[in-house]
């Protein structure tokens, strides 16, 4: 966890003691003619618009040369968007360096696992740990912290943007010595090293610091704890490039905060979010919309899971896309009703903003097939009308904004080094997908009606009466007996296959799985039996499991088992067990059960932990159910979307959507709004659910 830091909010320029929430978009002007930027200006008013990110990818146009600058253009945009009551929150333009700078000083580009250079003519060709870039980066910074850190339209600094996106695993020179340095903090003596990466296995064993590199391109797997460590450094090089930024602008803008977009999103699992939540002053984030069933429940996990790195407080979803995107194989548009549906799934999960990957969508570029808030077609299009329909929504919901998101009684722990490591290679299986088992659990939460966090290891886990840990690969000590105390204070956890299975440095627990939390769990299990991908396995609860079973041994006269297999092999053995340890208990579930299974696992589970659906019977796993200080989002999670009217049992229901202001948001049981697809409403204040 990063040092800790006084959190510093937005100010917004206009009407300071409003509450609202942020509504735009990235704006690009330096994309389109002077006279397209008032028309942008009138249309941003039409739509709502009140907050833009700007000149994140303007480096080349800022500083033409190494000695040359030109700021007027962006003098006159940021006076523009003031004039227009609109807010900045300014890049620090270091995302793409120009192409001066790496025709000069070829030596920040990075380098792949292959040993190729890659070449500029996209964006983000710099490597991480590389001096010379550091410096010009820092020295642009500087620059517009000290013309822009007066101007009346800034309200938050955004450092670079998506840092490691494309980035974040650099294996040059620079990367190497920097990984040794990092290396030598960690361990402090090489001995130390060649313990935890057990250099005796392959004749690995290093004499000298400089012997030691990135793992490249090898005959065969790298050493698989040097690839642990260089994740961790991959994830450290960067947060120390945020850091760097960020100290610049402290000191020049003290009171103007600091947020860089992070990717909770999809598989994108690069950097260590839950390490760099705390150098932010506040969380933001980027979300596109995964096609697929899953798709909804993917967005919710991402909002959540980042609500819970923001440690319950507001963040910012400063990116998402109004319809399709331009990078997936094929790229579908959004539904009628769905991207304000989308939206306010993220609001409902504790964003203060919503905005979008852009403004007006590019007539040339990589990206002009990527929707936009204005699309191609013009303001006369569907595309915009919904988005001036979700500006007037989100001014009908101000209220909200500033509101603490409940947390609910239940959370799924997500932790980055168990994914890394749990799917590193020269495993017992190459099919397993970390988030794609946490996500299974979310969504069997979402089909029973039930909510559930998504949370870091760093949060308060002692705080949830029922904790799913799903594959939580890597457990050292500390972690394990955080467990122990969790279920001895009368917590329930549950966890799964491959959970508990080696220590920090990735060396196996020894004495039989699931290592670190056998005793916990009262079994114990001599080998992985993962399977083929055309077989499967039936429970007697009716349930199936599919890559992965387990032969497991009861230890503990304690331990129950749930089910059992019934076919093969294991016919007869146990399949899911739960050890009761006074008033908490510890389960264990050995194969993968999709969402449909362990819906069935987790009513089971539920129950005996006091963790009950706070939706009427009807309204369970079509609707999902968030809290934010007196408010309640009821969400369709169907396709077509279904109308969600306001559960009678919820509150008294009144006025239907229109415009809302502050006093009449006194009144309990109103739904504030209701869309297709979405109601939110305020509850009153003795209601017992928001905790
Ligand atoms: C990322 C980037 C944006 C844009 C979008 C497109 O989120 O930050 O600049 O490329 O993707 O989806
Ligand atoms: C080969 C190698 C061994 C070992 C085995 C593993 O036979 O010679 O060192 O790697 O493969 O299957």
């Amino acid at each position: 966890m990063g040092e800790h830091r006084d959190h510093r909010w937005l100010r917004w320029p206009s009407e300071p003691d409003r509450a609202r929430l942020g509504y735009g978009a990235d704006y690009n002007p330096e994309q389109w003619p002077r006279q397209v930027w008032r028309e942008d200006a009138r249309a941003m008013r039409t739509a709502g618009v009140n907050i833009v990110s700007l000149a994140i990818f303007s480096w080349a146009r800022i500083q033409p040369g190494e000695d040359e600058w030109d700021f007027a253009w962006l003098d006159e945009v940021m006076d523009l968007m003031h004039e227009n009551g609109i807010a900045v929150d300014l890049a620090t333009a270091t995302a793409s360096p120009p192409p001066w700078l790496t025709t000069r000083y070829p030596e920040v580009l990075p380098v792949d696992h292959d040993g190729h250079r890659l070449w500029p003519g996209g964006r983000q060709h710099w490597r991480p740990t590389s001096p010379v870039f550091r410096r010009h980066a820092l020295r642009l910074t500087r620059e517009l912290a000290q013309r822009y850190g007066p101007h009346p339209a800034l309200t938050a600094w955004h450092v670079s943007n998506e840092l490691g996106c494309h980035n974040v695993h650099d294996y040059s020179d620079d990367a190497a010595s920097a990984f040794r340095t990092w290396l030598r903090t960690r361990y402090g003596s090489l001995d130390a090293l060649n313990q935890a990466w057990a250099t005796a296995f392959w004749s690995q064993h290093y004499s000298d610091w400089a012997q030691i590199l990135p793992p490249r391109l090898a005959p065969t797997y790298p050493n698989p704890t040097q690839q642990l460590d260089f994740r961790r450094f991959s994830s450290d090089a960067l947060k120390d490039h945020l850091r760097a930024e960020r100290d610049l602008l402290v000191e020049l803008t003290p009171d103007i905060p600091v947020t860089t977009n992070f990717m909770v999103t999809g598989d994108s699992n690069g950097m260590d979010y839950a390490d760099w939540a705390g150098e932010v002053d506040f969380v933001a984030n980027d979300h596109y919309l995964a096609p697929g069933p899953q798709g909804y429940d993917e967005l919710s996990f991402s909002a959540n899971l980042t609500a819970n790195l923001a440690g319950g407080r507001p963040w910012f979803l400063m990116e998402h896309s109004t319809s399709a995107v331009n990078w997936r194989p094929v790229n579908l548009p959004k539904r009628p009703g769905q991207m304000i549906r989308d939206s306010l799934t993220h609001v409902a999960h504790g964003a203060d903003a919503v905005c979008f990957f852009q403004w007006r969508q590019s007539a040339a570029g990589a990206e002009k097939y990527h929707s936009a808030m204005v699309p191609h077609a013009g303001e006369d299009s569907d595309v915009f009308r919904a988005v001036t329909g979700l500006g007037a929504a989100l001014r009908t919901l101000a209220p909200v904004a500033g509101t603490t998101r409940g947390r609910a009684r239940a959370a799924i722990v997500f932790d980055w080094e168990s994914w890394w490591v749990a799917e590193l290679d020269s495993s017992p299986t190459d099919r397993l997908r970390y988030r794609q088992e946490a996500l299974d659990w979310y969504t069997a939460f979402l089909d029973l009606g039930l909510r559930a966090d998504v949370v870091p290891l760093t949060a308060p886990l002692e705080d949830y009466d029922l904790l799913v840990a799903p594959i939580l690969h890597v457990v050292p000590r500390p972690l394990a007996d955080r467990l122990r105390a969790y279920v001895a204070a009368g917590g329930h956890l549950v966890t799964t296959y491959f959970s508990g299975t080696v220590d920090e440095n990735n060396h196996v627990w020894l004495g039989g799985y699931p290592g670190a939390i056998r005793d916990l769990l009262g079994i114990r299990v001599q080998e992985f039996a993962p399977l083929a991908d055309d077989q499967s396995v039936a429970l007697d609860n009716g349930t199936t499991g599919t890559l992965w079973t387990e032969r497991i041994e009861l230890t503990d006269s304690a331990t129950e088992v749930l089910a059992r297999y019934t076919g093969g092999d294991l016919a007869g053995h146990p399949a899911l067990t739960r050890r009761v340890v006074g008033d908490g208990s510890a389960a264990y579930v050995s194969t993968r059960l999709g969402s449909a299974g362990l819906a069935t696992v987790l009513a089971a589970l539920a129950e005996p932990a006091g963790v009950r659906s706070e939706l009427p019977e009807d309204l369970r796993g079509r609707v999902e159910l968030t809290v934010r200080g007196p408010f309640r989002f009821l969400i369709s999670r169907t396709d077509p979307l279904v109308d969600v009217t306001a559960p009678e049992s919820f509150a008294p229901v009144g006025v239907v959507g229109g415009e809302f202001d502050r006093d009449q948001a006194g009144s309990g049981g109103t739904p504030v709004l209701q869309l297709r697809g979405v109601t939110v409403m305020r509850v009153p204040a003795e209601d017992p659910v928001p905790r």
